[in-house]
């Protein structure tokens, strides 16, 4: 794997062959010594022209775990201010030996813009583009899915998962209606019908505007954050309709099946489209999510930086 710029670029095989080296990375952060020599002399590089937390500190932990260098660059301070452009950026963070450029930008295809033009010849992983795609996201989310539903094990066959809340901003929603449709559930998209994207009667999902009846024989709910920083016009009345119709608040939690789980990519709008309570409830696996996105990440840059060169089976071989 080159680069990975959608959750697309993994059929069935390769998507399980990630989780399952995430699972045995995992073990890694469970020691008193979180790291192995495997990327040792190696350097990526975090290039975030968008806020992040947990991708951008997750990535730099996958990095470290695997004794890769990293480089980050921001975009505020940066010289973006002065004009800078996307290709000098990356041209500037391979000159400093960058050979895999994990990138979050507000415009739907850049990621796919920086891995196929002539500019640099650096790997590309894409960390949020736009309302396009984060396959990370999307990849971690299936493990947590699979760790707590399928004792980590094989794929996701036959659980039935909704996402619910703001597709049409969501990079998170598509990623993930690809890979756990790839994976092998039936996933059910509920939203406002102002916030479902045109088109969607392609993506291989179902989509319904009653929450409630879509709870009923949910294994694993997905709440989506409302991204008011990029609506340009008034999606529905007010937060409190917004909460009424849509929010997973304390009552319909009282719908779901015992069994259950409750996932959020972050960051939560707490009392919006989810309540704190159903946020801190034990069916809320946000906590395991962050976690997770390590050992995901982890797995990601080991295949993508070992399609480039060699890695030494130093390290890896022992966990
Ligand atoms: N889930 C997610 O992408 O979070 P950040 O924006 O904090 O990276």
């Amino acid at each position: 794997m080159r680069h990975l710029l959608s959750a697309a670029d993994l059929d069935h095989q390769s998507a399980v062959r990630l989780l399952d080296r995430a699972a045995q990375l995992s073990v890694v952060s469970d020691r008193a010594v979180k790291k192995l020599p495997t990327l040792r002399g190696r350097t990526i590089a975090n290039l975030f022209f968008e806020d992040s937390t947990r991708t951008r500190l997750s990535f730099e932990a996958a990095a470290k775990r695997l004794s890769a260098d990293v480089i980050t660059f921001t975009a505020k301070g940066s010289s973006v201010s002065k004009g800078e452009s996307l290709k000098d950026t990356a041209l500037t963070l391979e000159a400093m030996g960058a050979e895999v450029i994990v990138v979050r930008h507000g415009a739907s295809g850049a990621a796919y813009r920086l891995a196929h033009s002539d500019w640099i010849s650096a790997s590309v992983v894409n960390a949020g583009d736009g309302t396009h795609e984060h396959p990370t996201q999307a990849l971690l989310d299936a493990y947590t899915i699979r760790a707590h539903l399928r004792d980590g094990l094989g794929d996701l066959t036959d659980l039935r998962i909704v996402i619910v809340g703001d597709v049409l901003h969501s990079r998170v929603a598509r990623s993930n209606v690809l890979l756990l449709s790839t994976l092998g559930a039936t996933v059910t998209l509920v939203a406002p019908p102002t916030l479902v994207p045109v088109g969607v009667s392609s993506w291989p999902c179902a989509v319904t505007y009653d929450f409630d009846e879509a709870l009923a024989d949910a294994d694993a709910v997905m709440m989506l954050r409302v991204q008011a920083e990029r609506m340009s016009a008034a999606y529905f009345p007010s937060v409190h309709e917004y909460s009424r119709s849509y929010g997973l608040t304390d009552r319909r939690a009282r719908l779901l099946s015992e069994h259950a789980i409750v996932l959020h990519p972050g960051p939560m709008n707490r009392g919006m489209e989810i309540s704190a309570d159903v946020a801190d409830s034990p069916r809320s696996v946000v906590v395991d999510q962050v976690a997770n996105g390590v050992s995901v990440r982890m797995a990601v840059l080991y295949e993508v930086f070992g399609a480039r060169a060699e890695i030494s089976p130093e390290g890896i071989s022992h966990v």
